[in-house]
């Protein structure tokens, strides 16, 4: 057995008789592939036993990620030779279904978005593609790819299941991919080999049959060349069926990823994303992939006879409002440099040569390497100043809605952007404002003035008012930053929920108004004046270009907000960093003039900004940050009874534990008592709780109480990371510095937003090779109201 392998009996069952079942399936042996499925239609491609085969002849998959929307579509061919210079054969795109439907029913691939396009060059710079189509991607994309508009239908569990809410928008959407995309299949003449469902549903549900039947909307929609699923190695087992072919995701230890698809079928093994790098959230470390660990993995697939698609080979820029945001809430920057090999702007560095000369050796028969392009040409911009202000507040729109108490934005048909809700206070004591939730951030005025910030992160959902002699007008003033694209928390509703009461009471008859970006940031009507504007507003700069070329704009003096140039919104910045720079790609600039425009809420430290010849990606400035109460929490576990203690297994597999007795409770704590390499560190990859259903639990509401350790500047060690959902990062406590930790035990406690029953807990220890430091052995778990106390 490879990695998925709970503790507890039941799981455990449950794991060999999905084997048993598979094998049977088989007719007790596991069949090659193709022999398990319906014919792919492709003479030319296909999956045999041991290979997939091109014209008859072993076809190796050395592919590498690219998404066509984070990159200037003057840039697609550029990138794409890129990608074949580094030694690649294959290009795998998701389509992000939001992109192209942004509004229900009214499709888009003009321009940036017309990936039959894509597919051409793909296909003239001699690479095959494998599409992604979805309909969820994940990605760091908002929602996942997913579209806002779902969300008018009411529920929590709808999305990525069966339920016709989910089911019909998304065949229709696949009926549209296929009319656009399917004559790009290899069986058409096109570069398109094989086609993925869904993505890494292994880590979502469990409903196999939601697999099946998605597999049937991508067979309606037109896809005719083979079908696969991919899932991270701990998911593979349990996800696999028999009519998709299975890769596995990873980022190390190839060989456990390869076996677990060794347990399902027979077949050629492929890595659907190997991670090169990892992503970046506001306020994080910037991540960084070391390069001869890649390459040795990459190697190693290759002299498996594996396959591989690398996450990311060239990750590109989240221009527009088109980033993501990880569970509970962290916010995706707007650079998805991901540390490839091919950075944002197309520069082939020292790791693209370490990856080149890597897979040299593993060239197919007639196979040579192309030389690598050149770099496109970079330029310095002057600092230049904004002369030129417009107030937000001034730029909403006269159309008001009227609400009793405000439904989430999606409910207005708003679907992102800034929106302001007023009511009018009449004289009073000090008391609290306080809303049901608040996604993502706001600033909350009284007679213009600023009484407090409302902040998703910490679920800061209360500001405290000043007593009132005479009536006020209250106004927030919302931002919206990014849905969720990962795990149950995709059904991320924007806006402020009501009820919002004042000292308890409900506040009601709400007059709203709201600037909706919508699908591509798009500016409403600015009124500007001469000189600087107080409090959230707009800038204006023109900034003259002699001749043009890819420049990093330098956001450091301001606060949060987005970017414009000459019309095109390039993303959104935070002053927090990491990124500190905004990628301004050459041919979005003009020769003479540019005008340049910047949305700040916070308002710049010097209303000035310039072009830089190199990024800054890893600069983080905490004290940048809105107003956080410190906090007082410490943890309080002295006579409470622990409601489980045990050992986990060594090695890296994830473990369920299910306890004695279920329990009751808003927190929830895992003290480590010691760590199987005998040091004094603790790690977690992830902490999942399980109800009594076994299911596990619904992690929106999910916060940190209390950490007594992290570690933040060696690493992003921070203690979110144990419940993002993601294998491949994670907590550990500080190594660095005098945070440096002594001695266990160590506890990280988690407040669940509510009282919930608690019956046990899926732990995945902190992934990489056997030894790896933090990975706790003996621990202690409690469930409690007050665990954690103020100092
Ligand atoms: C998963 C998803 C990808 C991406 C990566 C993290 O593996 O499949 O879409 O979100 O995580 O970058």
């Amino acid at each position: 057995m490879t990695t998925y392998i709970p503790i507890t009996s039941p799981g455990r069952r449950r794991v060999l008789r999905r084997v048993a079942e598979l094998s049977a399936a088989a007719g007790g042996l596991l069949l090659p592939f193709a022999a398990t499925v319906h014919a792919a239609g492709s003479p030319r491609f296909a999956i045999t036993d041991t290979d997939f085969t091109l014209d008859g002849q072993r076809l190796q998959i050395r592919c590498g990620e690219m998404h066509f929307a984070r990159v200037p579509r003057e840039y697609w061919g550029h990138r794409l030779k890129a990608m074949k210079a580094m030694g690649l054969n294959t290009v795998c795109a998701y389509l992000f279904w939001n992109y192209h439907e942004w509004r229900e029913g009214k499709y888009d691939w003009a321009g940036q978005r017309d990936a039959a396009e894509f597919c051409r060059l793909a296909q003239q710079e001699g690479l095959w593609v494998i599409l992604r189509p979805g309909p969820y991607a994940c990605a760091e994309w908002e929602m996942g790819g997913l579209p806002w508009w779902l969300l008018k239908h009411p529920g929590d569990s709808f999305l990525r299941t069966r339920d016709a809410a989910f089911m019909a928008p998304a065949q229709r959407w696949m009926k549209e991919v296929g009319r656009v995309l399917g004559q790009q299949q290899i069986t058409h003449g096109g570069p398109i080999l094989m086609v993925q469902v869904e993505n890494e549903y292994g880590f979502f549900g469990e409903d196999l049959d939601y697999m099946r039947a998605m597999r049937q909307v991508l067979i309606d929609g037109g896809f005719d060349v083979p079908l696969f699923q991919c899932n991270p190695t701990n998911a593979v087992v349990k996800t696999h069926i028999k009519e998709l072919f299975s890769v596995a995701n990873f980022g190390s230890d190839p060989a456990a990823g390869f076996k677990a698809l060794d347990q399902v079928q027979k077949g050629p093994r492929m890595c659907g994303e190997y991670y090169s790098g990892w992503f970046d959230t506001w306020g994080s470390p910037h991540k960084r992939g070391p390069a001869d660990r890649a390459v040795a993995d990459i190697q190693n697939m290759l002299k498996m006879n594996g396959s591989f698609s690398l996450y990311m080979a060239h990750g590109g820029t989240s221009f527009g409002l088109w980033g993501g945001c990880d569970r509970p809430f962290r916010p995706d920057t707007s650079s998805y440099d991901y540390d490839a090999p091919i950075s944002e702007a197309g520069w082939m560095g020292e790791k693209f040569q370490a990856y080149r000369n890597g897979i040299k050796p593993f060239l197919l028969p007639g196979e040579t390497l192309p030389p690598a392009p050149a770099h496109n040409p970079v330029i310095a911009i002057a600092p230049f100043s904004f002369k030129q202000s417009a107030s937000v507040f001034a730029a909403l729109p006269p159309k008001v809605i009227k609400a009793v108490s405000p439904q989430p934005l999606e409910a207005y048909d708003i679907s992102r952007g800034i929106v302001s809700y007023r009511i009018t206070l009449p004289a009073g004591p000090a008391a609290t404002l306080e809303a049901a939730k608040v996604r993502d951030l706001a600033w909350v005025y009284v007679d213009g003035k600023l009484a407090g910030t409302l902040d998703t992160r910490y679920r800061r959902f209360k500001v405290d008012l000043p007593a009132r002699s005479k009536p006020v007008t209250l106004e927030i003033l919302l931002y919206t930053i990014a849905r969720v694209n990962f795990g149950v928390e995709i059904h991320d509703r924007k806006g402020m929920h009501g009820p919002v009461t004042l000292a308890g009471q409900p506040l009601e008859n709400w007059d709203i108004r709201a600037i909706d970006f919508d699908a591509d940031a798009v500016l409403p009507p600015l009124a500007w004046k001469t000189g600087r504007t107080a409090g959230p507003a707009f800038w204006r700069a023109s900034v003259d270009v002699a001749t043009t070329g890819d420049t990093f704009l330098d956001m450091s003096s301001w606060g949060q907000g987005i970017v414009w140039v000459n019309g095109r919104c390039l993303g959104r910045y935070w002053s927090i960093g990491p990124t500190q720079t905004m990628y301004l790609p050459g041919p979005w600039l003009k020769r003479g003039a540019n005008e340049v425009i910047v949305l700040d809420l916070t308002g710049p430290q010097v209303a000035r900004s310039a072009g830089l010849k190199t990024p800054v990606l890893d600069q983080l400035k905490p004290d940048r940050d809105l107003p956080r109460p410190p906090s007082t929490a410490r943890a309080q576990l002295d006579g409470v009874k622990p409601v489980h203690e045990g050992e986990f297994q060594r090695g890296a597999a994830t473990q369920d534990v299910m306890f004695a007795q279920p329990a009751t409770g808003r927190q929830f704590c895992l003290e480590s008592l010691d760590a199987f390499d005998g040091k004094q560190f603790a790690a977690i990859a992830e902490l999942a709780l399980l109800g009594p259903d076994g299911k596990t639990l619904n992690q929106s509401n999910w916060t940190i109480a209390f950490v007594d350790s992290e570690e933040v500047s060696k690493e992003d060690g921070g203690a979110l990371n144990a419940i993002n959902g993601q294998n491949t990062d994670h907590w550990h406590t500080a190594y660095s510095g005098k945070a440096r930790t002594t001695a266990h035990p160590h506890r990280i406690i988690i407040d669940l937003g509510k009282t919930d029953t608690v019956a046990g807990m899926r732990y995945t220890p902190r992934q990489g090779p056997e030894g790896v430091t933090g990975r706790i052995r003996h621990y202690r778990a409690y469930v409690g109201d007050k665990l954690v106390v103020d100092r």
